[in-house]
C-alpha cells in the first residue's frame, strides 16, 4: 500500500530541489500560467502526462478522465477547453490515448457498469462507426489498441466540433493533435491526424459562425 507519509516527504525534497536551484522559483509559478498545450488524457495512473512528456509545472494545462473523451454534455470537459483555448490562449490541443487501455477495453464487454454505461457509451459509438475495420482484425489485442487509435481520432472530431476550436482555427489556426502512449514501449506516437482534411469533410455539418 502507497505511505502517504511518504508522499509529504517526497513533497518537501521536491520544494527543497526546486529552490536549490532558483530560490524564487515558487514566486514566479505563483505569478502566472500561459501554458501553450492542452493536454487530454486518460486518468489511467500509469500514463502520467507531464513524466511522459518531460514537462515541467507551468508548461502543459492537464485534463484526465476515463479513456480521454470529449463527450459535448459534460461540463468538466467542455470548461477546460473554453478555458484553454479563450481565456489561456493554446495553440496545441493533444488528444492522447494510451493501448491498453482498461476503458476502451471495458466498453466492449457486454456488461452492465452502472455510471459507467453512459460514459463508455462514446466508444461503442466509436465502434459501430469503425466496425467494418475492426472486425477485420482477428488478434484481440490488436483489436483493442486499433479501438484506442480510433477513438482518439473521433475525440478529435468531437474537439473541432466545439465552437471554440472552430473560431480558434480561424483565428489563429490552432492544431489538434492525436497521439498514443504506447504503454509497451513507452513511446510516444502521433496518429498525424489531418485536421485540415478532417475540418473538410464534417464542417459542412458542423459548422458554428
Ligand atoms: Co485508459
Amino acid at each position: 500500500m502507497m505511505n502517504l507519509k511518504k508522499i509529504f516527504a517526497n513533497n518537501r525534497e521536491w520544494v527543497a530541489k526546486k529552490l536549490q536551484i532558483d530560490k524564487k522559483y515558487f514566486d514566479s509559478l505563483s505569478e502566472d500560467q500561459n501554458p501553450d498545450i492542452l493536454y487530454i488524457g486518460c486518468s489511467d495512473s500509469r500514463v502520467s502526462a507531464e513524466e511522459l512528456m518531460g514537462v515541467g509545472p507551468g508548461e502543459v494545462f492537464v485534463h484526465r478522465n476515463i479513456a480521454n473523451m470529449i463527450p459535448n454534455t459534460d461540463l468538466s470537459t467542455m470548461s477546460t477547453i473554453h478555458y484553454a483555448v479563450d481565456y489561456l490562449k493554446v495553440n496545441h490541443i493533444v488528444v492522447c490515448g494510451h493501448y491498453h487501455c482498461g476503458g476502451v477495453e471495458a466498453a466492449m464487454q457486454s456488461t452492465d457498469l452502472g455510471i459507467l454505461n453512459p460514459w463508455l457509451r462514446n466508444i461503442r459509438d466509436v465502434y459501430r462507426l469503425h466496425r467494418k475495420e475492426l472486425d477485420s482484425i482477428q488478434d484481440e489485442r490488436a483489436k483493442y489498441d486499433r479501438l484506442v487509435e480510433l477513438n482518439v481520432q473521433e475525440q478529435c472530431i468531437n474537439l473541432i466540433k466545439t465552437p471554440e476550436v472552430q473560431k480558434a482555427y480561424r483565428s489563429r489556426k490552432i492544431t489538434v493533435h492525436g497521439w498514443i502512449f504506447d504503454i509497451y514501449s513507452g513511446k510516444l506516437l502521433d496518429l498525424n491526424i489531418n485536421l485540415e482534411f478532417l475540418l473538410k469533410e464534417i464542417m459542412e455539418i458542423y459548422h458554428l459562425d
